[in-house]
């Protein structure tokens, strides 16, 4: 089959499953443009318009971007006094240029959040008015920049610990539990017209959910601003469970919140320890045999569980598209992914729906293929039905 492919037209590998029944050359957004919105993280080399093969995927395929790195507070505010905007100046506009909803990420967060935030000139802990002080200050200035052209802030991401109570990060630590509804609170003031959302990983587990639960009722009870739940999406081949997935969008949903796919990958390579779903980025093993076991290609076999698994996926979130807003993957190609580096450093990783090549993958071919039977089975007037055998994966 041939898909079109940023300016230039691929002609896919051999005939499988996954690719069956595809007439016309079709990009994801165009895919799903009835549905939610389709967004890719982005990187400085994208951003900057060096990387010639990432960027017309980007500018085709996409119609939102969220910025990998260059809005984290290490990068925009490196020092108590100084704030640098260049990287993320180039990223609103690159969206702009192309029309794009443009995310931006992230406000308050334990990581990729310079020491000094958290102390006085003497290096000691700061107290919870300066702290507050120094969050409304950043807040407000990285809001402000960017008001009415960012259209959503992931204000706070990963709050919460597995057991679904607030980690214990120096914000929880020096501010209190109110740090939560407090970055909040700044976030509307600075635009009052952006959306405002909690992002975090792993919701699908039980008691991390219940967490969030309980977080966005205390929000909403106090009349703070919630947007939106973000659910980043950083899955593996056999986890979540489909029914999992699909027991949280409706359940997050419930709450009258819009729902977000942040963040998606789907990790093939064996885990290091016990299964575990997350991101946690403090989370390190040591490289050790077979646990980069396709440095010279992903087997076909994989190749199409992964195709598969993308269908089950979309199947669930085109099932939720009423309460779904956006679907981000996290990278464009497989170059790209973080999953090179986590929880292992130097691995060879296949999470996305490009290849290193910049090609599509089956994977790719499977999720529109997911649109396109959805568009014919609602226009046919039939009900939305998974695909069989779609929860196995
Ligand atoms: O920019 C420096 C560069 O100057 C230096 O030479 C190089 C040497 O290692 O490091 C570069 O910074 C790296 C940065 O990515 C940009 O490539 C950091 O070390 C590295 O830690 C950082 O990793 C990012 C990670 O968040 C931590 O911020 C990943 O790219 C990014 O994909 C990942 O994204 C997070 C989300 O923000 C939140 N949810 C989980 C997700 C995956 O971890």
């Amino acid at each position: 089959m041939v898909v079109t492919v940023g300016t230039c037209l691929l002609v896919a590998f051999g005939s499988t499953a996954a690719e069956t029944n595809k007439s016309d050359p079709m990009t994801l957004k165009e895919a799903f443009k009835n549905d939610f919105l389709v967004g890719a993280a982005i990187n400085l080399d994208q951003i900057y318009g060096r990387d010639s093969k990432g960027v017309p995927i980007i500018e085709t395929q996409f119609n939102s971007i969220s910025p990998e790195n260059v809005l984290k507070w290490e990068v925009v505010h490196p020092k108590p006094d100084k704030f640098d905007f260049a990287a993320s100046d180039a990223y609103v506009n690159f969206g702009e240029r192309n029309h794009m909803a443009i995310i931006g990420h992230t406000l308050i967060w334990h990581s990729q959040t310079p020491a000094w935030v958290f102390e006085d000139v003497n290096g000691k802990p700061l107290d919870r008015q300066s702290l507050l002080n120094r969050m409304s200050n950043h807040i407000f200035t990285v809001v402000g920049r960017y008001k009415g052209r960012i259209k959503g802030w992931d204000v706070v991401n990963e709050a919460l610990a597995e057991d679904g109570t607030l980690r214990e990060s120096n914000w929880k630590k020096i501010i209190g539990d109110d740090f939560v509804e407090k970055a909040f609170e700044f976030a509307q003031a600075a635009d009052p017209n952006a959306e405002l959302y909690y992002n975090d990983f792993a919701l699908e587990n039980e008691a991390k959910r219940n967490g969030a639960i309980a977080l966005i009722k205390k929000l909403q009870k106090q009349g703070v601003k919630i947007t939106g739940v973000g659910l980043q999406g950083h899955y593996l081949l056999t986890e979540p469970g489909l029914k999992q997935v699909d027991e949280t969008i409706s359940t997050i949903a419930a709450l009258g919140v819009k729902v977000m796919i942040t963040e998606l990958d789907v990790n093939v390579l064996p885990s290091p320890a016990r299964a575990f779903l997350g991101a946690d980025v403090s989370q390190r093993y040591e490289a050790r045999a077979g646990l980069n076991p396709y440095t010279n290609g992903l087997p076909d076999s994989v190749q199409q569980q992964l195709a598969r698994r993308y269908a089950g996926l979309f199947s669930i979130f085109l099932k939720h598209r009423g309460d779904i807003s956006r679907v981000t993957f996290w990278g464009v190609s497989d170059g790209d992914s973080w999953l090179n580096d986590w929880p292992v450093r130097g691995r060879t990783s296949y999470p996305l729906l490009f290849d290193r090549n910049h090609a599509p993958k089956p994977a790719f071919h499977a999720v529109i293929e997911s649109a396109v039977d959805t568009q014919a089975s609602t226009s046919s007037g039939g009900e939305l039905v998974e695909k069989a055998g779609a929860h196995k994966n």
